[in-house]
């Protein structure tokens, strides 16, 4: 543990993401627009960026670890502003019935699905769960990852809700991740209740509660869409959690056109997240406002849906960020890579457009803007240096392939 390291990565062919000001997002066509700083160095500073600039102007500089990047690029980490990435097992034998053709829906309605993971996350204990979730957080920091959003949602009591978002709080004093937590007891409707509302109830009056009493969550969520949750409980649910301080950040649109989007404008969400069905209506819902539409290719990929118009959004001016929504069900993927390729390859956005999305814009998502996202003097020192690779656009190009050689999270290199 080097604390106070002085880092300095010299003959960086190109620094991508350079804002001198950070932008909060960047929105329509502006996302055409990367900023990249060719033949560059980069200083960091007791756990921050303390400057960059081109090779040729760099100032004497006295570091303890001296880099030399020739040939490679240099990033800005990752945010993955969406992921529920503390569950107990992975769900491979409902890949399988998928295959087989069952849908999404009616393997939920047979019990597999999120109740299949509350059932086996119930079962489970903390330090157990913490143990399997450390194994993901070091997986998704070598795949370039700095900052992430964890929600709960496969416990579905009070008890087992707060289990889940420990051990989210615990990967934060564990890792050197940035973890920013969410409470999605309103994720699915447990089989005992034979009156939703009885349910509904208890999110709202102890679930909430106790998860504020302990600071464990700074946003709410519920996964809006049919045979879940309708607009109005949403919106009733995004209410409640309002009052104890947290944020709505809401699943919209996933399956269905099903009123999320408009309910997030309603509700003042930070975020709606999946949107694969949408209408004009719910692209023109989204202008001019706070609400950041997020893209989770990847679900959309595991699940063969069509994935969500993205060039219609940014052509209708809004920004649009990218999270894997790693998850045991619908996405048991969390390599942001992955998802550059995806939203280029099926989304048709450029690459320009993807590393926006996953940087300053995923930052946003999760109010991290003002911190991390870019290079900009100030933020966090979170970077990650490429293998030597052609272009910055070789990285969602080549599909697949880990080109990530080096990770430096809080001015800190980390050793795997
Ligand atoms: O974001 N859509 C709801 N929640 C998760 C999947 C949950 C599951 O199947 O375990 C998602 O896709
Ligand atoms: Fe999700």
């Amino acid at each position: 543990y080097f604390c106070g390291m002085e880092i300095l990565i010299q003959n960086i062919k190109g620094l991508v993401q350079v804002r001198e000001k950070s932008p909060r997002w960047v929105a329509g066509v502006d996302m055409a627009h990367l900023p990249v700083l060719e033949n560059a160095f980069l200083h960091l500073k007791d756990g921050k960026i303390e400057n960059y600039g081109a090779m040729e102007e760099m100032p004497l500089i006295n570091a303890d670890e001296i880099i030399n990047a020739s040939g490679r690029f240099v990033f800005p980490s990752f945010v993955d502003s969406h992921t529920h990435l503390v569950f107990a097992a992975s769900r491979e034998e409902e890949f399988v019935y998928k295959i087989k053709g069952m849908s999404y829906q009616e393997i939920a309605a047979k019990g597999g699905g999120i109740l299949n993971s509350a059932k086996k996350l119930q079962q489970t204990t903390e330090d157990e769960l913490l143990e399997r979730a450390m194994i993901r957080a070091e997986e998704i920091i070598g795949f370039g990852t700095g900052a992430v959003e964890i929600k709960s949602g496969y416990g579905l009591t009070t008890k087992d809700e707060i289990k889940m978002l420990r051990v989210a709080k615990r990967l934060e004093e564990n890792t050197p991740l940035r973890v920013k937590t969410t409470f999605l007891g309103a994720h699915a409707i447990p089989k005992e209740y034979s009156d939703r509302n009885d349910y509904i109830k208890l999110i709202k009056e102890e679930m909430i509660p106790a998860v504020a009493a302990e600071g464990l969550a700074d946003y709410i969520d519920a996964f809006c869409e049919k045979g879940f949750f309708t607009p109005e409980e949403t919106e009733d649910i995004m209410e409640a959690g309002k009052k104890y301080g947290m944020r709505p950040k809401i699943h919209a649109n996933q399956l269905h056109i099903s009123g999320g989007v408009q309910v997030g404008v309603k509700t003042g969400a930070l975020s709606v997240d999946h949107l694969e069905s949408m209408g004009e209506e719910e692209i023109t819902a989204l202008q001019n406002t706070d609400v950041m539409p997020t893209l989770l290719p990847g679900a959309a990929f595991f699940l063969n849906m069509t994935y969500p118009p993205a060039r219609k959004m940014i052509e209708a001016g809004l920004p649009v960020a990218l999270a894997t929504d790693y998850n045991p069900g619908s996405a048991p993927c969390g390599k942001m890579p992955f998802m550059l390729s995806l939203a280029c390859i099926k989304m048709k956005m450029t690459p320009e457009e993807a590393i926006n999305s996953g940087t300053i814009n995923s930052a946003y998502a999760i109010e991290l803007q003002n911190d991390y996202g870019s290079i900009t003097k100030g933020k966090v020192a979170n970077v990650f240096i490429t293998s030597e690779i052609p272009s910055y656009a070789y990285m969602p190009y080549a599909f697949g392939a880990n080109l990530i050689d080096a990770t430096i999270l809080n001015g800190e290199i980390i050793r795997s």
